[in-house]
């Protein structure tokens, strides 16, 4: 299972790619997700991230999170690489969760690259600028634990997304526009191997040309749906 920023959009977190409220359409990449803009303007970084973090800390898991959780506890073999940096499938108490650009809530310091344990993320966030904490190892400022535009996947988490794909007989893809790399990649390495690719989407996507089926829904009709069908079969 891959999923992208639409796995959580009925949970009320923006996408990065929609018309209307996407996160790409209201603010530049170039001034906030990339390792330049933060040595530019940290506070301004930092912020943004911040406003995000409390975001994502308020919004709940849905129905298919939830439905996720539940078929992860009868099929353990089941995992699930996502793109996103909120815990919502975690919350769902889905477990086997690989995060292939990083967590919202790990952040860590941008010169040592220690954790940094203990960030207190406030309930609402008026002001988009916030001067980032030290770290209190080196005194380094300390930057959100998200993968960057520039910067690469860890070795580790690419090595255990590309093995699932090579083995799983089946990779649902839900929520993702399939243009960012190496996640992109994906589903042609899992469809190479093998497997069935289906596509949870309400519109079609880069993923759509390698998916055997298309599902035109939306993560949280879908899957609940796509659960219970896979539990009446076994
Ligand atoms: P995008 O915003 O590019 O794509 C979201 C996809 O979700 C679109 O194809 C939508 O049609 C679909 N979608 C919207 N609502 C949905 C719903 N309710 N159910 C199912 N699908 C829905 O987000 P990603 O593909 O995840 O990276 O973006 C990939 C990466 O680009 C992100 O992880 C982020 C961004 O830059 C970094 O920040 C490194």
């Amino acid at each position: 299972m891959l999923s992208g920023a639409g796995m959580s959009a009925e949970s009320g977190i923006p996408t990065f790619r929609g018309a209307q409220n996407g996160l790409w359409s209201r603010f530049d990449p170039e001034d906030l997700a990339t390792a330049d803009a933060f040595r530019r303007d940290k506070a301004l970084v930092w912020g943004w991230y911040v406003w995000r973090m409390a975001f994502a800390r308020a919004a709940n898991p849905h129905a298919g999170h939830m439905a996720l959780a539940k078929l992860g506890s009868i099929k353990p073999d089941l995992a699930i690489i996502t793109q996103n940096v909120d815990d919502l499938h975690e919350r769902a108490g889905s477990w086997q969760v690989l995060h292939l650009h990083g967590s919202l809530f790990a952040p860590r310091c941008f010169a040592c690259a220690r954790p940094f344990e203990g960030f207190e993320i406030p309930e609402s966030v008026a002001d988009l600028r916030l001067e980032p904490p030290r770290c209190t190892h080196c005194g380094g400022y300390v930057r959100p634990g998200v993968v960057w535009f520039g910067e690469s996947v860890t070795r580790e988490a690419w090595k255990a997304a590309e093995a699932h794909a090579r083995q799983c007989d089946l990779m649902v893809v839900v929520g993702t526009s399939g243009v960012v790399h190496p996640a992109a990649l994906l589903p042609a390495i899992a469809k190479e191997s093998g497997a069935r690719v289906v596509e949870i989407n309400p519109i079609s996507s880069a993923v759509s040309g390698n998916a055997d089926l298309a599902w035109r829904s939306s993560a949280a009709i879908a899957l609940p749906a796509l659960v219970e069908a896979l539990e009446s079969n076994s």
